[in-house]
């Protein structure tokens, strides 16, 4: 039970709010990453904790795609398949994680340790193609980097680093060609300075000719 478990921290949630109905989302949240995914019994508990009808809590469940109400893998892998990650290589990164995962979009693979999802824009379009583990923001994922990836992911979970389904704590890597670089969060925002080189001068305009002086088109004046 949740609040066998977690009690002080159930307590130190529903107090950072006016109303305890509010932390319905951070204790559903704490719910999932303590079960693995929302069965109607956890469901029940938080509607328990909060003094909410069960009915309530299972509509906020699912009306929001990150809450799974499904047994999903350790890692949930989620690939943004949006246009500017489409064009540096998506789609041949999903075929790669296909392939090596024996899975299609959407189920798990047969050890538990995989879920693959598609997903729309990630708002990290200047690092594509990008994927989310568990909310961890990967950077650069190629399909070449797709097993270095996999085997990162899965020596994660055997020492029990892998993050909560959740994402409380994510963390942001870039995937190079031989490792995964820790990145800080606010890193992408941080102020850059570009060169803008200044642009080359006009050239004059051609002199415009409207196709109506050539020879075939000219006529005797009839005056
Ligand atoms: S298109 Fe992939 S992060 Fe924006």
């Amino acid at each position: 039970m949740l609040l066998d478990t977690h009690q002080s921290e159930i307590e130190a949630i529903i107090a950072r709010y006016a109303q305890k109905r509010s932390a319905v989302l951070p204790l559903l949240y704490l719910a999932q990453d303590t079960y693995g995914y929302l069965n109607p019994a956890a469901v029940r508990e938080v509607a328990a904790i909060l003094d909410l009808p069960a009915t309530d809590v299972f509509e906020v469940v699912g009306f929001y795609t990150l809450f799974y109400d499904k047994p999903v893998g350790t890692w949930m892998l989620q690939v943004c398949d949006d246009l500017p990650c489409c064009y540096l290589g998506a789609e041949e990164l999903l075929t790669a994680l296909k392939r090596t995962l024996g899975i299609r979009e959407d189920q798990t693979t047969a050890d538990g340790m995989f879920t693959l999802q598609r997903v729309k824009c990630l708002a990290a379009c200047d690092r594509a193609p990008v994927v989310q583990a568990n909310l961890d923001y990967l950077y650069d994922v190629t399909a070449e980097r797709a097993d270095l990836l996999l085997a990162n992911l899965r020596a994660r979970a055997a020492e029990a680093k892998q993050r909560g389904l959740s994402g409380r704590s994510a963390e942001d890597f870039v995937v190079e060609t031989d490792r995964l670089s820790h990145m800080s969060r606010d890193a992408a925002y941080q102020e850059r300075s570009f060169t803008i080189e200044p642009p080359p001068p006009p050239t004059p305009p051609a002199e415009l000719d409207s196709g109506y002086d050539l020879p075939q088109f000219r006529r005797a004046s009839p005056l």
